[in-house]
C-alpha cells in the first residue's frame, strides 16, 4: 500500500469569485483575486492510500465517512491525476500501476466545514496536491491548479501562496482558466488576516449553487461583471505597491457587491447575520474615527464569517475592539484566527 498526507491552506478572496460560464469544467464569469493564509492556522490535512485490494475510491471527511458516488468534482480530480499518472505508467513499465489503484481519501478541516470559511478551497487544493505526490507527478503547480479548479473553483488559488489571481481565461476546454501568483506571502509581510468565526454552522445554500442560481436570477451581476475588470486592475496595482487604502476599498466594496448580488438573487440568499452586519458597523466607525484612514477591511466569502484585514501594528487593537463588542459567549464556541505569516493568538473566544 502507498500512502501519502498533505495539508494547504484556505484563500480567502478580495475580489470574489461567483459565477460560472461552464459547470462543468468550473469555468467561471470573472476573474478573481485572493489572500492565501498561512496553513498553521486554517488547513485541511488529507491522507490517501492506493491499494488494489480497495473495492472503489471512498471518503472520510472530519472523522466521517461521506457517500461520494454523485460527488462529480472529487471524481473530476481523480480522472485528471489518474491520467497523468497512467501516461507515465504507459512511458515506464516497472511503474507500480498506481493508476489502476482504488483510493481512500481521508482529510480533516481545523476549521469549520461548509461554513464559508473556504474549506472546499484548501480541502480540494489538498486532494489534487496529495494525488500528485502519491502519483509521483512531474507537473507544474500551474498544471494542478488547472485540475484543482475542477473540484471547486476556489481551489485553484489555494496551491499558490501569497496574493494569488485566478485568470478566468477564454478558451471552452479551461486550459487557460488557472491561478497565477501576483506576488508572494513575504511581499507584504505588515499585512495580517483575522478571521472571526461568528458561526460554525454549515451554510444553507453552498457556494455552488448559491452562484449558479444568481448567474440565473440577478440582472445586477450583469452590472458586476462591467466592473471586475477595473477592479482586478487596481486591486494587482494596490498590492503591488502595498498600498493599504486602495487595497482596503477595494476589499469592502467587493465583499459588499458580492452580498448585493446574493441578495439580488430570486429568491434572495442572505449570507451575512446581524452579527456579520455589526462587525461590519464596527469597521466603518473605526475607520471613521481615524479621520477616514483605513485601519482595517473586512471582507465576506459565501457565509456569516468575517475576515479582517489590517496591519500587524493594527490588529491587537483590532482584536480588542471586536472581542469588547461582541463578547465571547458561553453557549457559542466562536473563536477567531489571526493570520498570515505573523501569528498574533492562534486561537480566542469571540462572542456572536
Ligand atoms: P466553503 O465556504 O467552506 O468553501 P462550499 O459550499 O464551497 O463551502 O463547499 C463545502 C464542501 O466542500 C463540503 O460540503 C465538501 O463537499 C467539500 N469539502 C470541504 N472540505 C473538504 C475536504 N477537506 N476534502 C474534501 N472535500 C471537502
Ligand atoms: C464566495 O469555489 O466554493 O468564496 O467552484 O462551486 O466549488 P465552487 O465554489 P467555491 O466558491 C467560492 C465563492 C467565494 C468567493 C471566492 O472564493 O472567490
Ligand atoms: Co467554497
Amino acid at each position: 500500500m502507498t500512502s501519502v498526507t498533505c495539508t494547504a491552506p484556505v484563500n480567502i478572496a478580495v475580489i470574489k469569485y461567483w459565477g460560472k460560464r461552464d459547470t462543468q469544467l468550473i469555468l467561471p464569469t470573472n476573474d478573481s483575486l485572493s489572500v492565501t493564509l498561512s496553513q498553521d492556522i486554517l488547513h485541511s490535512k488529507t491522507s490517501i492510500s492506493a491499494n488494489k485490494e480497495y473495492a472503489h475510491d471512498r471518503l472520510w471527511l472530519n472523522g466521517k465517512e461521506e457517500d461520494i458516488t454523485k460527488n462529480k468534482r472529487m471524481h473530476n480530480c481523480f480522472r485528471e491525476t489518474r491520467a497523468l499518472r497512467r501516461r507515465m505508467e504507459d512511458e515506464d513499465s516497472s511503474l507500480v500501476p498506481l493508476s489502476t489503484y482504488p483510493l481512500h481519501v481521508c482529510s480533516e478541516n481545523n476549521f469549520p466545514t461548509a461554513a464559508g470559511l473556504a474549506s472546499s478551497a484548501s480541502g480540494l487544493a489538498a486532494l489534487v496536491f496529495t494525488l500528485a505526490k502519491l502519483f509521483n507527478l512531474p507537473n507544474s503547480m500551474t498544471d494542478l491548479s488547472r485540475i484543482a479548479r475542477q473540484g471547486s473553483g476556489s481551489a485553484c488559488r489555494s496551491l499558490f501562496g501569497g496574493f494569488v489571481a485566478w485568470e478566468m481565461g477564454s478558451e471552452a476546454d479551461g486550459s487557460d482558466s488557472r491561478a497565477v501568483q501576483i506576488a508572494p506571502d513575504t511581499h507584504w509581510p505588515e499585512l495580517e488576516a483575522l478571521v472571526c468565526v461568528v458561526s460554525d454552522a454549515k451554510k444553507g445554500t453552498s457556494s455552488t449553487s448559491g452562484m449558479q442560481q444568481t448567474i440565473e436570477s440577478s440582472p445586477l451581476m450583469k452590472e458586476r461583471l462591467q466592473i471586475v475588470p477595473g477592479r482586478m486592475e487596481a486591486m494587482k496595482k494596490a498590492i503591488l505597491n502595498k498600498d493599504f487604502q486602495a487595497f482596503a476599498e477595494l476589499t469592502m466594496r467587493d465583499s459588499n457587491q458580492f452580498h448585493s448580488v446574493c441578495l439580488d438573487t430570486f429568491p434572495p440568499i442572505f449570507y451575512l447575520n446581524d452579527t456579520s452586519r455589526g462587525i461590519i458597523q464596527l469597521i466603518h466607525e473605526y475607520n471613521a474615527a481615524n479621520g477616514g484612514v483605513y485601519k482595517a477591511a473586512y471582507t465576506y466569502d459565501a457565509g456569516p464569517n468575517a475576515v479582517i484585514y489590517a496591519s500587524k501594528e493594527d490588529m491587537k487593537e483590532i482584536i480588542q475592539l471586536i472581542a469588547h463588542y461582541f463578547p465571547p459567549s458561553e453557549e457559542k464556541k466562536s473563536t477567531y484566527f489571526t493570520d498570515p505569516y505573523n501569528v498574533l493568538q492562534s486561537k480566542d473566544s469571540l462572542g456572536a
